[in-house]
């Protein structure tokens, strides 16, 4: 197995997690959006746990396979085997483990693949890395979460949290001389907070630290799609930048996912089945339909869903929202899905303001919260593509509520853009 030549940094838990599950489990797939480091975690896996597997370790990358039905001769090829059958015979019974790395644009194949090997080499172990789970029976699905981000800007902080670390490590070893004044911490800190915790952004942000503070970097991430891409060819296409990175998960849905993603790009914050389906989902159409929808991304790894109080929320990460929405811009759906994410919200705050014109609860006040980001990000909206300030304002309303939650500084740089926009409003 090739070996990394750049630092691993962090994932001490998740190392764990893993070589447990590959003692209890015969198949585990470690499953994330593009660039999250499924493939650099197994295959730091896969050294630290050689020891325990004397039938060897084999890893097949599958990114460069074109999809087809059958990849048996080809993955036993890679490896050095004349066909599928001569892998089998030669995998044996001794204790080995075989990665398939980067399998979800062979998903079927790759799990005709999983089975048949699981089922002739009764002492293999399988890891797999995909952004989508390969519905393998017996499958234990690892699904790998974002960087350690640092809780402040405090040096020990940024220094401890695998995030920031592998900022610092990547910039300067692309000769960066990095400053520890707090402005730049802070904005170190908040970066990989913007990046999501991913570790490819991380890099692709970091490689541009050279030439730029990280104020600097924080300030342009608002075109983060033209900021992160390397200008040299290396290393994995899809990992040459960020957009690439996304595109590839994006190009593997079919038209109507499609279209449901880019409509989500214009959600603020998390949002729950309800919201999506009054902004994303066609015209008329059952709302079993967008729970389904959603279940889809979230195999995709393109939507994360998250339990809270008995009510599933589905949030996207900042990287994939802003994809999504440069998608429906340049689609041309933008503004009808604002104008539909505008009306949803304006349901919610005419709502809340009416309810709490008889009688304000702690229960309205919840309410309020548990809306206050969604409704904010319909103001962005209503001030983009309205022509008045009409509904804006009727959104302002509800948020005054929040100024004595510690949210009023978010209140009234609401307003204050509201103003800017219509300054006769
Ligand atoms: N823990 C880590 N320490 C250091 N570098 C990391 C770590 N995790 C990921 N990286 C780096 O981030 C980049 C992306 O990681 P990786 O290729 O593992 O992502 P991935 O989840 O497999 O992406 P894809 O879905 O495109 O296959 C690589 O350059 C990798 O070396
Ligand atoms: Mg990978």
């Amino acid at each position: 197995m090739p070996a990394a030549v750049s630092t691993f940094v962090g994932r001490d838990a998740e190392l764990a997690q893993l070589a447990g599950a590959l003692v209890r489990h015969r198949i585990v797939t470690i499953v994330g959006p593009g660039g999250m480091g499924k493939t650099r975690l197994a295959t730091e896996a896969c050294a630290r746990l050689a020891d325990r597997f004397p039938g060897g370790v084999l890893r097949s990358e599958l990114a460069q396979v074109s999809p087809r039905a059958e990849i048996g001769d080809e993955v036993a090829g890679a490896l050095g085997f004349p066909s599928l059958e001569a892998l089998l015979v030669g995998l044996g019974d001794a204790p080995a483990l075989l990665l398939l790395d980067n399998c979800e644009h062979v998903l079927a194949a790759a799990r005709r693949l999983g089975a048949r090997v699981l089922d002739a080499s009764p002492r293999l172990r399988l890891l797999a890395t995909s952004r989508e789970p390969l519905a393998l029976d017996g499958e234990q699905v690892l699904v790998l979460g974002p960087l350690a981000l640092p809780q402040s800007s405090d040096p020990r902080d940024l220094e401890s949290a695998s995030a920031t670390r592998l900022f610092e490590d990547r910039a300067r070893g692309a000769g960066a001389s990095l400053d520890a004044s707090p402005a730049e911490l802070a904005a170190r800190a908040e970066l990989c907070r913007r990046l999501d915790g991913v570790p490819l952004a991380i890099e692709l942000a970091a490689a541009r630290a050279r030439s730029l503070t990280s104020v600097e970097i924080l300030a342009l991430l608002g075109r983060r799609f033209d900021l992160l891409a390397r200008r040299e060819p290396v290393g994995l296409a899809r990992h040459r930048s960020l957009r690439a990175a996304i595109d590839t998960s994006y190009e593997l849905l079919d038209a109507g996912e499609q279209r449901f993603f880019r409509a989500l790009g214009v959600l603020g914050g998390p949002f729950s089945a309800a919201l999506a389906h009054a902004v994303a989902a066609p015209e008329g159409a059952d709302a079993l339909a967008t729970v389904d929808l959603l279940a889809r991304l979230v195999d995709r790894s393109l939507v994360v869903a998250e339990a809270a109080g008995g009510a599933t929320r589905y949030r996207l990460l900042d990287s994939l929202r802003d994809y999504a929405a440069e998608r429906a811009r340049d689609a041309g759906e933008w503004d009808a899905d604002a104008d539909r994410f505008v009306r949803a919200m304006l349901a919610e705050a005419d709502a809340i303001v009416a309810t709490g014109s008889v009688r304000w609860t702690s229960e309205l006040l919840a309410r309020v919260l548990a809306h206050f980001d969604a409704i904010a990000a319909a103001i962005e909206r209503a001030i983009e593509v309205d022509a008045d300030a009409a509904r804006a304002l009727r959104l302002l309303l509800p948020l005054w509520a929040a100024t004595h939650q510690g949210r009023a500084s978010e209140v009234a740089a609401a307003g204050e853009r509201v103003l800017a926009r219509w300054p006769a409003g």
